[in-house]
């Protein structure tokens, strides 16, 4: 990049890894809390995770990685609101408000980020508009379809640890509420289909209505 033509991406870059490097040290606690709280394996997932995006860095090229970052941005940045504006309602009933706190607070800061990779990928991605279009679908439909593989099995075994302890009775209502979740799920999943669309800018995407609050309250 340009020091002088990308001054302000470059400004922006450097703001967006320090928001993501907070975010990650903040969820590093938070599942280390959840290991200790009776889900061990947890770290199992965690590590496999870790150890596959490790391995991205060393063999994937750059515009590879950035078409996984601008999708994981982008789809992200139209669930912000699921978060930030309690849009999961009643199945918050209970939570801790801390982990509530982490996600609002974190979905706040990737709303107020979500430019950035995608201008990088347009910054550096190579090709005609049709192929560098092409080439983001590619990379969204990956990483949906890395994002359910690594999701439902963590679910399923913390769902099976917390089943294990539960009656029959019990175990029928949470899977009926793991099928309302799954069904809210699909509809906070539903933006989806703008990032979808080749005129996708997420500059364009309205606001949480509760962002500035969540902003100041953690600035
Ligand atoms: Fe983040
Ligand atoms: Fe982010």
């Amino acid at each position: 990049m340009d020091p002088v033509a990308d001054a302000e991406l470059i400004r922006d870059i450097d703001v967006f890894n320090r928001q993501e490097a907070q975010h990650y040290k903040t969820h590093e606690q938070f599942n280390e809390i959840v290991v200790r709280s009776g889900y061990p394996e947890f770290r199992v997932h965690e590590d496999s995770l870790k150890a596959e995006y490790d391995e991205w860095v060393r063999t994937k090229d750059l515009e590879w990685l950035l078409r996984y970052c601008e999708a994981f941005e982008s789809t992200v940045a139209v669930g912000a609101g699921q978060w930030v504006d309690y849009g999961w309602g009643d199945f918050m009933l209970g939570a801790d408000d801390r982990v509530v706190e982490l996600w609002r607070w974190h979905l706040a800061e990737e709303y107020e980020h979500r430019t950035v990779v995608h201008r990088v990928f347009h910054r550096v991605c190579t090709g005609s508009p049709g192929e560098v279009y092409d080439k983001r679908i590619e990379g969204l439909n990956s990483f949906l379809e890395h994002l359910q593989r690594v999701i439902t099995p963590l679910r399923a075994y913390l769902l099976g640890v917390d089943r294990a302890a539960m009656s029959r009775e019990e175990r029928a209502i949470s899977e009926e509420r793991e099928a309302e979740v799954d069904a809210a799920n699909e509809r906070s999943f539903a933006p989806v289909a703008d990032v979808m669309s080749p005129s996708w800018d997420p500059a364009t995407l309205p606001a949480p209505r509760e962002l500035d609050q969540v902003l100041e309250r953690y600035s």
